[in-house]
């Protein structure tokens, strides 16, 4: 039996009560889930395509694989070819099942960051394989290893890691022989600091040999109802990718990628849903400041990741008893254990009861 940790989030259960009792009511930002509406251009895609009686491609439609390599080039400065773009249910399912789906071996070790999103780890587990969390690559010595994740901007730090860090990764992994995976999803979010792409060839020198870069269009485009993201970069590893993909079944839905390619081609709802993030930090990070809290790295990204220097268990409590309810960083590892993770993916009326509860 393979062994999976424990779900964390049972564990706010008993705070999540607590703030559910405050008279205004809860206000809820523990988790980033998005809370504002589908874009009308997306909803009509899928409304249009709903008469989807056979089965989809895998791989994507081209119009999807034109769209995705599109918005690459126009927003982020990477070159891919369409042909090299497949399409994932979600990227927390590629996530879970790439070292899998890799062939990724029982005992060789996949590395993430030491605070990451738990499906890093997740996804070691389900293959069989060893999870290593360390943010020094240096502390491997020789040793070879499969598959290396990188996630700037970061949940839950909101850290952003410079070309030059990635560029390092990059020539790290391909002296062993290691892929790189990198999650993206919240590369269109940066506040501060500007997030680039492992596939810039400012980081990838030109050559995306060995290299994976994971996109959802869950926080960009608010379909994370839709389940929907994709993944890109080397094409070997793609097409392999795809082999399995085909055979497993995992297939993202013939309206779904409709309605994906509505959203790549778009770039005004992405804008104008970054602007409503972008108002609700700007109103939430000065309360938590004057509220006793000391907001570090949150350069980027849909969360603010804060201490006061207490547990990170005795800071949800006191929050949940204002009604306010916030992730422990100890769900993200141990180096968590004095943060909390503030979401700001809530609606402009519950981000305003935040910021008068925290007065
Ligand atoms: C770092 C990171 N990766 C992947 C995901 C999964 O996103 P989705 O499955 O909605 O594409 C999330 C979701 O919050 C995330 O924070």
């Amino acid at each position: 039996m393979i062994t999976l940790p424990d779900f964390p989030w049972d564990r706010l259960t008993p705070y999540k009560e607590v703030a559910q009792a405050h008279p205004d009511g809860i206000a809820d930002l523990s988790i980033g889930t998005p809370v504002d509406s589908v874009p009308a251009v997306i909803q009509r895609a899928l409304a249009e395509a709903a008469d989807s009686p056979g089965y989809p491609l895998t791989y994507g439609t081209p119009a999807l694989r034109d769209a995705a390599a599109g918005w690459l080039a126009r927003r982020h400065g990477v070159t891919v070819d369409p042909a090299a773009v497949l399409p994932v249910i979600g990227t927390k399912e590629l996530v879970a099942w790439l070292p899998t789906l890799l062939g990724v071996r029982a005992g060789e070790r996949v590395v993430f960051p030491e605070l990451a999103y738990p499906t890093y780890d997740v996804g070691a587990r389900l293959a069989g394989a060893e999870p290593y969390a360390t943010d020094g690559l240096v502390s491997l010595g020789p040793e070879r290893v499969p598959l290396v994740w990188v996630n700037s901007p970061s949940n839950p730090t909101g850290k952003v890691l410079p070309a030059g860090h990635l560029a390092k990764v990059v020539a790290w992994a391909r002296e062993r022989g290691a892929i790189v995976a990198s999650d993206e999803c919240y590369i269109g979010l940066g506040w501060e600091e500007e997030p680039v792409s492992i596939l810039h060839p400012e980081v990838s020198g030109g050559s995306h040999e060995g290299l994976l870069a994971v996109h959802s269009l869950s926080k960009r485009s608010n379909l994370a109802g839709y389940r929907a993201g994709f993944v890109t970069g080397d094409p070997e590893l793609v097409q392999r990718l795809l082999e399995v993909r085909k055979h497993a079944g995992m297939i993202v839905p013939g309206p779904v990628q409709a309605a994906m390619t509505a959203a790549l081609n778009d770039d005004a709802h992405a804008l104008a849903q970054r602007e409503r993030y972008a108002a609700r930090r700007d109103a939430l990070r000065p309360a938590l400041e004057a509220a006793g809290w000391r907001i570090e790295h949150s350069t980027a990204g849909l969360y603010l990741w804060a201490s006061d220097g207490t547990d990170c268990w005795d800071q949800v409590r006191r929050l949940s008893e204002r009604g306010i309810l916030v992730a422990p960083g100890d769900f993200y590892g141990a180096a968590g254990k004095q943060h909390i993770r503030i979401a700001i993916t809530a609606t402009d009326e519950r981000i305003n009861a935040v910021v008068r509860r925290l007065q």
